[in-house]
């Protein structure tokens, strides 16, 4: 690495949901927050136009600001090209060259969103370096566009805008139809909140996620045709999604359904979680992935076979599986007594099932991307 310009140090953290997937795109209410897991990265300005990234694990790639920013089929750099390109297109002739090593401690493939750590961290890093005054919301913004150009997913806000915004001991309630969003107290004492990692990610998550997000759009195309207030499909109720059944396929009929009644829990949980009512949030955790899995269709044997384990212990209050889908983690709240035995005995189950160690893996609320000082 260059040593002729100062290092800044970048930390960019992982997130988790606790309720409202696949809810993003549609315009609704997610409750996402920031983890105490994160993507260190070191950056340093560079007297040229040629920028070298290494990742700790995944090795190095090298591209040149004057050049046309070219993509790498399934390659990690992707996430980097495309904030630099929405960082260039918006801000021609800022950047300079840099190094930037990361080394991270966000299992890929996860649902832990690595790649919008990976975005926002490089997003932060160049705002600071170059002095580009960029505030939170355009770089979260950045982040989104870059995942949708540079990698094919057409996300949603929720990841980029959880491990920019994060608060240390917080919820974000987020309204991604506005943005608006309220902070509040993530506190489940004695209960805690742990992460299973299945270890698998079965590959057709891009493809699915996208088909997913084409079908809630046509639905929503379909009935706001009658009911032109509504233009977000998490906001239409039930009672007006039910008379299209003729109308929508089935499957469309059935993400619909699933979009309409997962945000009415999100709500529903940011309220019961606010009144320490966390008995109803573990109820609502449990539909969450019903939901996901029959009417949604984005879990896999691997998570079902996790979320009906955890239902034969008193001590789980809630479990669903997480982010994306189709592998990746489930969301448990476990209260701390029984943790220990679950742990021991779920671990053995899923190893006995499917013959894959599962990685267990607690995880605290905490800050979005900071500048370490
Ligand atoms: C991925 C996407 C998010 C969101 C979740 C599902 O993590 O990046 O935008 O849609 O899946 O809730």
């Amino acid at each position: 690495m260059n040593t002729d310009s100062p290092e800044l140090i970048v930390h960019a953290p992982g997130r988790i949901n606790l309720i409202g997937e696949h809810i993003d795109y549609n315009g609704g209410y997610v409750l996402p927050a920031a983890i105490d897991l994160k993507i260190k990265f070191r950056f340093r300005k560079k007297q040229n136009s040629i920028c070298t990234v290494t990742s700790e694990s995944q090795g190095s790639f090298e591209f040149n600001l004057n050049e046309e920013l070219q993509t790498k089929e399934n390659h990690w750099g992707n996430y980097v090209l495309g904030v630099v390109a929405g960082i260039r297109d918006l801000h021609p002739g800022k950047l300079q060259g840099f190094d930037c090593e990361f080394k991270s401690e966000l299992p890929i493939g996860s649902g832990i969103s690595s790649s919008a750590a990976l975005e926002c961290g490089i997003a932060k890093g160049l705002n600071e370096m170059f002095g580009l005054g960029l505030s939170n919301y355009e770089m979260i913004e950045i982040a989104r566009v870059a995942e949708h150009n540079f990698v094919g997913t057409k996300c949603g806000v929720m990841d980029q805008f959880a491990v920019m915004m994060g608060e240390e001991k917080k919820l974000i309630l987020l309204n991604c139809e506005t943005l608006a969003y309220d902070i509040i107290d993530a506190d489940f004492s004695p209960y805690q909140i742990v992460l299973l990692n299945t270890n698998v990610s079965h590959n057709l998550s891009t493809s699915a996620y996208n088909t997913r997000r084409a079908e809630c759009e046509l639905a929503l195309k379909v009935i706001s045709k009658d009911y032109s207030e509504y233009q977000q499909l998490a906001n239409i109720p039930l009672s007006i999604i039910e008379k299209y059944k003729e109308k929508l396929t089935v499957d469309v009929l059935k993400r619909a359904t699933y979009v309409s009644m997962e945000n009415s829990r999100t709500k529903e949980a940011a309220e019961v979680i606010q009144k320490g009512q966390i008995k109803r949030f573990g109820e609502l955790m449990y539909q969450s992935h019903e939901g996901l899995t029959n009417k949604y269709n984005v879990s896999c044997d691997e998570l079902d076979f996790l979320v009906d384990y955890s239902k034969d212990f008193d001590n789980v209050i809630g479990a669903r599986m997480m982010g994306g889908g189709f592998g990746g983690c489930t969301i448990n709240l476990i209260h701390h007594e029984g943790l220990k035995d679950f742990i021991s005995s779920i671990s053995e189950a899923y190893q006995n099932r499917f013959h894959i160690k599962l990685t267990p893996i607690r995880v605290a609320t905490s800050d979005g991307v900071t500048i370490e000082n």
